[in-house]
């Protein structure tokens, strides 16, 4: 995702933000840009692309006086990838850098559009520019200004703001996206979106909090909050850069299980509206004369799908069907012109989820992808794309990708219904309700994440793991059941609950481990019946429910009742730390499991 750099000093100022940029580089991005104000003059550079560009094209300019500077990676969300909609955004006489959505920029943009203001670019970011030099016009103090353009801005922010009417500071607002400001013995500023672009330079940082806003001018950061002034809360800034950028974890995965209320907040936002589903990328006209859904992917991303196919045909109410791409390839498919094809891929490069794709474009189908990626390969090749918003994700086991990915097809699945009108508007405020309590679901709680740790301890041998639920749960039991393979190497099935009687169930001992997935907004009586039989043959059980179960040898219990989503939702974080914790107390790397590689490109 995006990342923000900026420096007051009279170090090179060029190469500090560049510098900064580049360890930014892990999170993602497809623009760059930079802007300095030295002496009288701002000198701004964006490209599209790789930092190296950016390098390219800064390559004859230098710094060497006293001056500020700030810096942006994007991550495409409002508008193309294109060096207008990179930042920096300018107005007449002041730049801005911004990471998160302003959700409300389309009623600003019209306000500040009907009193002669001219847009450059598509992003929501250029209102902040505009807004605060239409506040300076009025006020003719700069301070006074941004706080009035903050108090506009609804939405998650991480902003700075240079301005030649003011040459001495940077201005700096977050909300909902993180900020850090530090300073080196010289008192020389810097800024960053993540400690890794400040490691090396700041001795000492303040992590903002949300609602956080100021300025800051050589040696001197001013913080407030609501109109208050707030004491500097300095801490040291560790100087490693792997362990910065796995921001005090143990491991990348780790962090990106944290990661995950974030991304999904970046995931929804600008697309969830209050009382419908909005796609930028896509238009009503799009499933005109699509009569079925074809879903085609691989590993976790065949999950996400599986499990979303249950809610295209709940709510939706149309015919999904769903593929291991690998075995789609070989099996002469018949491909129906009034099918939409939709590819999931983390990657976007994954050969056999790629070359499925290619079948379906070549016999004529629309294609949709849903993708981590942009510019891969198959955002390049599919008629549309949705892309996840998910961030760059380092662990080979995924996370946080499946998170979004589930999102995006939830939204999907809601944005369709709305077309095909099988869902109500009240019904879909109702669902638009539930998904943006989704970050909240997902925040990992000490207390949770404590008690998983020492439960692993239990899971560490056995002749296997079944983990098992039923309907959209069942997918979650195989994303479960992947992980903890992936990365314990310990035998793990994912199993429809009421299938285990098939079959599965002569392997039940007090040496199987069932993981019970028991959400009680959807089949409860059902799974626990299925659980009761597993338990008569004295297998281990580990249940996952909000609803106490006398039978189960350990419990987890869970918050959330009421809607299925929010209960799958919480029980893949679950399902996410068991595999973590116990593959580390078994000593494995967990980001680099043996055997496996982050993106499939072979056959
Ligand atoms: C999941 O933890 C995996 N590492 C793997 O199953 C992955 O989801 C699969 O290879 C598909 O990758 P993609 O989403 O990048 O296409």
């Amino acid at each position: 995702m995006c990342g923000i750099v900026g420096y007051i000093g009279s170090d090179n100022i060029k190469e500090i933000l560049l510098d900064g940029l580049k360890e930014l580089e892990y999170r993602g991005y497809d623009s760059a840009g930079i802007a300095i104000l030295e002496e009288d003059e701002i000198n701004s550079f964006k490209a599209v692309g790789k930092l190296k560009n950016l390098v390219d094209k800064t390559a004859s300019f230098s710094t060497n006086a006293q001056g500020m500077g700030i810096g942006h990676t994007r991550w495409a969300t409002h508008g193309k990838p294109t060096e207008l909609n990179a930042h920096p955004h300018l107005g007449e006489f002041s730049y801005v850098v911004h990471n998160g959505i302003i959700e409300n920029y389309q009623e600003l943009k019209k306000e500040l559009q009907s009193e002669g203001v001219n847009f450059l670019s598509q992003t929501d970011t250029e209102v902040i520019v505009h807004l605060f030099e239409k506040y300076y016009h009025t006020l003719q103090d700069p301070k006074k200004a941004f706080v009035e353009t903050v108090k506009r801005l609804k939405g998650a922010y991480a902003i700075l703001l240079i301005t030649k009417v003011d040459k001495d500071r940077i201005f700096f607002a977050k909300n909902g996206s993180p900020m850090i400001v530090g300073n080196d013995e010289n008192g020389d500023i810097y800024f960053g979106s993540s400690d890794a672009a400040l490691i090396g330079k700041a001795k000492e940082v303040i992590y903002l909090d949300d609602g956080d806003y100021g300025w800051s001018s050589l040696g001197n950061i001013e913080i407030y909050n609501d109109g208050t002034k707030k004491e500097l809360n300095k801490k040291p800034l560790i100087g490693d850069k792997v362990s910065a950028q796995k921001g005090g974890f143990r491991f990348f995965m780790e962090k990106e299980i944290y990661e995950q209320s974030e991304v999904l907040s970046d995931t929804i936002m600008g697309r969830v509206l209050d009382e419908e589903i909005k796609f930028e990328e896509l238009d009503k006209s799009f499933f005109e004369g699509i009569e079925r859904i074809q879903f085609c992917a691989c590993g976790t991303s065949y999950n996400s799908a599986l499990a979303c196919a249950y809610l295209f045909e709940r709510d939706a109410k149309i015919p999904t069907s769903v593929e291991i791409a690998s075995e789609f390839r070989y099996k002469d498919p018949l491909l129906q012109k009034d099918t939409l094809f939709i590819v999931i891929s983390q990657s976007g490069e994954t050969a056999d989820t790629l070359e499925a794709l290619k079948m379906a474009r070549d016999a004529g189908l629309k294609t949709l992808s849903i993708c981590n990626v942009d510019n891969s390969s198959i955002v390049r090749i599919a008629d549309r794309t949705l892309l996840t918003r998910a961030g760059i994700e380092k662990g080979v086991a995924s996370t946080k990708a499946f998170a979004t990915q589930v999102m995006v097809l939830w939204m999907l699945s809601l944005y369709l219904a709305d077309i095909k009108g099988t869902m109500s508007r009240e019904e879909i405020k109702g669902e638009i309700e539930v998904i943006r309590h989704i970050p909240k679901t997902v925040v990992v709680e000490d207390r949770l994440h404590e008690k998983i740790k020492r439960l692993s301890k239990r899971y560490l041998h056995g002749h296997g793991f079944f983990y098992i639920g039923r309907d959209i749960f069942y997918p979650l039991a195989l994303e479960g059941a992947l992980k903890l393979k992936e990365i314990s190497y310990l035998h793990a099935e994912g199993y429809p609950a009421g299938e285990m009687k098939h079959g599965p169930i002569a392997l039940a001992d007090s040496e199987l481990f069932t993981i019970a997935l028991m959400p009680k907004s959807l089949h409860y009586d059902k799974v626990k019946s299925n659980v009761e039989e597993l338990s008569a043959r004295d297998a281990t059980i580990l249940a996952i429910s909000p609803e106490e179960f006398e039978l189960a040898d350990d419990f987890i219990k869970t918050k959330h009742a009421d809607h299925p989503m929010s209960e799958f939702f919480e029980m893949m974080v679950i399902t996410q730390l068991l595999a973590l914790e116990v593959s580390i107390r078994l000593g494995n790397d967990v980001d680099m499991p043996r055997n496996l590689a982050k993106s499939v490109t072979v056959e």
